[in-house]
């Protein structure tokens, strides 16, 4: 078998947890609420709940410009972390997606590899526009 074996599903979301208190919450805040002039709230944001495409490669490369999420306005900008490994933004979307009452698919590794081949070779971060122009699968 090529590669490591994804990690049982309960050991996913452990793992997305503690990515998203290191990498995520300092922004975002634990509770996934935002904070003004910082970031936006993940708590019922469409961004979280909605295509894997969107998302994945928000982390991937950062966003920025404007943008609207759960009824709160931004224009600044996110760095993006692709230095993460595949299963580590797939455990960290998965716990977004888990998390605060949310119950939307979990995200898998493939599903990263797959968005990282496409957009290779990008370095800017994403605006909406971008993201909403995404074709998705
Ligand atoms: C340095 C602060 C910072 C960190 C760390 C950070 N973000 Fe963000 N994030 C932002 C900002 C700022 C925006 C809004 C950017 C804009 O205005 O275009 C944003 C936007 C987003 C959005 C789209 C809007 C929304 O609220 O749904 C998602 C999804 C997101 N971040 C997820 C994450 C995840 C997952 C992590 C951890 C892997 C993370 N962010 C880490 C600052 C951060």
């Amino acid at each position: 078998m090529a590669g490591p074996k994804p990690l049982p599903v309960d050991s996913q979301l452990a793992e997305g947890g503690r990515v998203y208190a290191v990498s995520c919450a300092a922004c975002h805040l634990a509770d996934g609420e935002g904070m003004e002039g910082l970031s936006l709230p993940l708590r019922n944001s469409k961004w979280v709940l909605g295509p894997e495409d969107r998302l994945i490669r928000i982390v991937l490369h950062g966003v920025r410009g404007p943008i609207d999420a759960a009824g709160v306005e931004a224009n600044l900008e996110m760095p993006g972390m692709g230095f993460f490994s595949d299963e580590e933004i797939a455990a960290v979307l998965t716990y977004t997606r888990s998390a605060w009452g949310h119950r939307a698919p979990r995200v898998s590794a493939p599903s990263v590899a797959r968005v990282r081949a496409e957009t290779e070779g990008r370095g800017d971060s994403w605006t909406v526009a971008e993201l909403e122009a995404v074709r998705l699968e």
